[in-house]
């Protein structure tokens, strides 16, 4: 019997929300500081007519996860989200066991409103705690203290099937034995997921400027290296190896979402930046709406969506992508899958010497990943791959 794919298929809806209180100074998110307050309801309005869009160019598709990421959509009232949910439910199936998540800073008021998402039918938050450490978090710009994001875990736990919370490590002074013990002490309030970052210096941020002045002064290759050995031994000994580059979860306890992104399935991009990848008449389509969140707006308002971005990838663009997303994953790639894309093999001679290097594998059921010692180096290994 043939299986209908756009039931079997994983379809992801990703949807910005592009506000936050206050602008933390190394992040580049696409997420804006609005003092005069947000027309909240016209914003929901716009988003319910992106998703009707959406749902025209890919109809007939089950929906088998949601994440409302930012900016941050804690500060949306749960009324909001409940429209939004119930927008996507009313263009596409929404699968019964769907994964809906909500990225969420923990700050007292924004965990006031969990159980108010808990009804509107979020299950999965993804809080951004960053930090165990006060002194850190203020260095970071964050508005909450160790306590308070402490306690937000707590109450996400208590509303919510699942949580996950991030952490930002290889900051500033940090030396290998103060990240064990804050590590330690954040796995200690793990749930089945775990995001860790190394701290990034993303060009045009306040972090970026004070970097470059040597106002702030952050490990060096050899000790963000350790930084990340460590991280990964005392994940794996508290039973949440990393599945992905900087994502640890127990088994089963995988963000289904972001496996769609990394193992090349299709999502909707809804909202203010927000990507999409697509198939459409079996071409990939790569999407990208306009960042500015009230020029967005407008041209939803005029023209149905805020696409600005809408193109079709070539079979070796698609194929780059698919590499390039899936050597991410602690799984890594069937090699078949890159040549039904591609139409072209991965070079064997590459492989064996990546391989022989300790960058990459081959597993006995064929499928080729990276190595934890070749993950630092990923992006050479990918541009070697695909070259
Ligand atoms: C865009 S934020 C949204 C979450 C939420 N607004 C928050 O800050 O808690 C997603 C995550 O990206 C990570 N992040 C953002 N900028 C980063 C950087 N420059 N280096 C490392 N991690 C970063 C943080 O851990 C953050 O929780
Ligand atoms: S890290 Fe989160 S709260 Fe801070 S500016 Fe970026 S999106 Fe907003």
């Amino acid at each position: 019997m043939m299986l209908n794919m756009s039931l079997t298929t994983p379809f992801a809806v990703y949807v910005h929300w592009p506000f936050c209180l206050s602008k933390c100074p190394y992040c580049d998110f696409n997420s804006h500081v609005r003092h005069g307050g947000v027309d909240e309801a016209r914003f929901v309005r716009a988003y319910a007519t992106e998703i009707a869009a959406a749902a025209d160019r890919v109809p007939g598709r089950t929906v088998s996860s949601i994440f409302f990421g930012g900016g941050t959509p804690s500060l949306m009232q749960p009324a909001s989200v409940a429209a939004i949910l119930e927008a996507i439910a009313k263009h596409w199936r929404v699968a019964p066991d769907v994964e809906i998540t909500l990225e969420a800073n923990p700050t007292s008021v924004e965990a006031a409103r969990f159980r108010g998402f808990r009804a509107a039918g979020v299950n999965r938050v993804s809080l951004g705690v960053q930090s165990l450490d006060d002194a850190a978090l203020k260095e970071l710009g964050r508005l909450h203290s160790a306590q308070e994001a402490l306690d937000a875990v707590a109450i996400a736990r208590a509303n919510f099937e699942r949580y996950s919370f991030d952490l930002i490590y290889a900051r500033p002074r940090q030396s290998l034995e103060s990240w064990a013990a804050e590590l330690r002490r954040a796995l200690a309030h793990a749930g089945d997921h775990l995001s860790m970052y190394q701290l990034t210096i993303e060009p045009d941020t306040p972090f970026f400027g004070l970097h470059k002045a040597g106002k702030l002064v952050v490990p060096n290759e050899d000790l963000a290296r350790d930084l990340y050995d460590l991280t990964q031994a005392i994940c794996v000994k508290a039973g949440l190896p990393a599945y992905e580059i900087s994502n640890h979860a127990r088994p089963g306890g995988e963000c289904r979402h972001n496996l769609v992104y990394w193992r090349g399935h299709d999502y909707a991009g809804i909202g203010p930046g927000a990507h999409g990848r697509l198939t459409i008449d079996g071409r990939r389509v790569a999407t990208e709406t306009e960042k500015r969140p009230e020029s967005w707006l407008m041209r939803v308002e005029a023209a149905g969506s805020g696409l600005i971005v809408d193109e079709k990838l070539t079979a070796g663009e698609a194929a780059d992508e698919f590499l390039l997303m899936g050597l991410r994953l602690a799984e890594g790639i069937e090699p078949a899958r890159y040549t039904a894309l591609s139409g072209r093999t991965l070079d064997p001679k590459r492989i064996a010497i990546l391989r022989e290097e300790g960058a990459v594998e081959t597993t006995t059921d064929g499928r080729l990943r990276v190595t934890l010692s070749g993950f630092p180096i990923l992006d050479a290994v990918v541009a070697d791959l695909a070259a």
